[in-house]
């Protein structure tokens, strides 16, 4: 027997096992605790808890370390691209030549929407936020691929990935053009993936758009340090719809609305509005850092901070990188680049910031790239949903593969009224 930990309670003690990781993190097996002493685990915000054993993507926080199936994110930035990364995630394995090619044929092949989802989209208002409009999009996709939505069903499970990553990049545009009430423009399939996502997004019936393409290059590295993250708010999102049974654009879609908020994928867009607040108000970084720091005041600093991560980013080195050059080969200063790294470099040096080991994290340089690419700010989070995607699916799929998988289901400890007789309403 392995090593097991001890739990001592109303006199009766237990052995539980603790289950140890190819990284030799360990963790407690719990799966007996409620038959053998009635007690349930009471961990808000899943802090302590591991939901699942997962072999995709390995973090160590203290250390600023992510690798996606043992390479790490380092590498995979410098040498790898979007569609192979993919590729790795939902496989396990590099892909050989053949295999690759094949893969982007298959979502060359799908990346045009059904005609019908056009008028989908007209009916949102144009001030719709995106990603609102985009999680409404992939969800219904189930009303027009039902005949290949069985979980269980592999060639089911594979088409329906390559619909999801062929389509995303057109879904992700046609909210775009809608809100800008330009004409949708159909996917090149000449291109690739990131040019093709650029070329329909900016170009018109009426104008060509010439894409450049060191900014189709940055924006695969961005795909690319966006691809996955383990158990994440918006992928535990997917495993949890994904684990009663739920298809996987319905999982998906599910974790497209998990990843809007400030706290997740959002923070990319707060990041740039905050750096935009400063620059209108002329306040110094040091200023606003006094007003993120003030427990009466809601702002935090955007960008900043993690629940894994108790050092800097590794994601958010790369992007700082890829900022920089990005904005010197447009030959573009810019002011929020500045006031951003005047705040970094006050925080770092802050003691509020530096005993809670807050760091910059993958939002806060990236929607600096974004926008100097041209990308609005409401598509930002859009762009770490297109990025996400390929780690969400690989999820979704080794959950429905794993043999313990049953139905997420936490418990709770009630704390509301006991019993007690229902009033009329002329007692009330
Ligand atoms: N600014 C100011 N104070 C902060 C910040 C921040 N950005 N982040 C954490 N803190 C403080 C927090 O007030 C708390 O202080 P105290 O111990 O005195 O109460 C302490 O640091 C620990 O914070 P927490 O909220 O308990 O930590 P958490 O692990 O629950 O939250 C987080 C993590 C990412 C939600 C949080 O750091 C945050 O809100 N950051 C800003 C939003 C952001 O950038 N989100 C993107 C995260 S990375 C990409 C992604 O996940 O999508």
């Amino acid at each position: 027997m392995g090593e097991v930990a001890k739990l001592t309670f109303n006199g009766k003690t237990i052995d539980l096992p603790v289950i140890e990781g190819t990284e030799h993190e360990k963790g407690i097996d719990l799966a007996k605790l409620r038959s053998e002493t009635g007690l349930i685990t009471y961990d808000p915000g899943y802090m302590n808890s591991g939901a699942c054993q997962s072999s995709i993507t390995y973090i160590d926080g203290e250390a600023g370390i992510l690798r996606y199936r043992g390479y790490p994110i380092e590498e995979l930035a410098e040498r790898s691209n979007f569609l192979e990364v993919s590729w790795l995630l939902l496989n396990g394995e590099l892909p050989a030549k053949g295999a690759l090619d094949g893969f982007a044929q298959d979502l060359r092949m799908h990346s045009m929407l059904h005609e019908d989802m056009k008028a989908f989209f007209n009916a949102f208002p144009k001030n719709a936020h995106p990603m609102a409009v985009g999680a409404a999009v992939v969800n219904a996709m189930s009303t027009f691929y039902q005949d290949s939505s069985d979980p269980s069903n592999p060639e089911h499970v594979r088409i329906s990935t390559i619909r999801l990553l062929a389509k995303m990049p057109t879904i992700a545009a046609y909210c775009y053009k809608h809100s800008k009430g330009q004409p949708f423009i159909y996917p090149n399939n000449r291109l690739d993936y990131c040019s093709n996502f650029l070329h329909m997004m900016f170009a018109t019936p009426c104008d060509e758009y010439v894409v450049d393409p060191a900014v189709a290059r940055a924006l695969d590295v961005l795909l690319i340090l966006h691809a996955d993250h383990e158990q994440n708010c918006s992928t535990s999102t997917v495993r949890m719809v994904g684990s009663s049974l739920a298809n996987l654009f319905a999982s998906i879609s599910a974790g497209v609305a998990a990843l809007w908020g400030p706290r997740h994928g959002g923070a990319n867009q707060a990041v740039i509005e905050m750096l935009e607040e400063i620059a209108a108000e002329g306040i110094s970084g040091k200023t606003f850092l006094e007003k993120c720091k003030d427990k009466n005041d809601t702002r935090r600093l955007m960008g900043f901070g993690h629940r894994v991560y108790k050092n800097y980013d590794p994601r958010a080195k790369i992007i700082k990188t890829v900022c920089m050059d990005v904005l010197s080969r447009m030959k573009r200063s810019s002011r929020l680049l500045d006031i951003a790294m005047e705040l970094e470099g006050v925080a770092l040096k802050d003691e509020y910031f530096v005993t809670r080991k807050l760091y910059p994290n993958v939002d806060f340089y990236s929607g600096i790239i974004y926008q100097a690419i041209g990308i609005p700010t409401d598509m930002f989070t859009v762009l770490f949903a297109m990025g996400r995607l390929p780690g969400w699916i690989a999820q979704w799929q080794e959950l429905q593969k794993d043999p313990t998988n049953k139905i997420g289901r936490p418990r709770q400890i009630y704390t509301g009224a006991t019993k007690r007789a229902y009033s009329p309403m002329d007692k009330r």
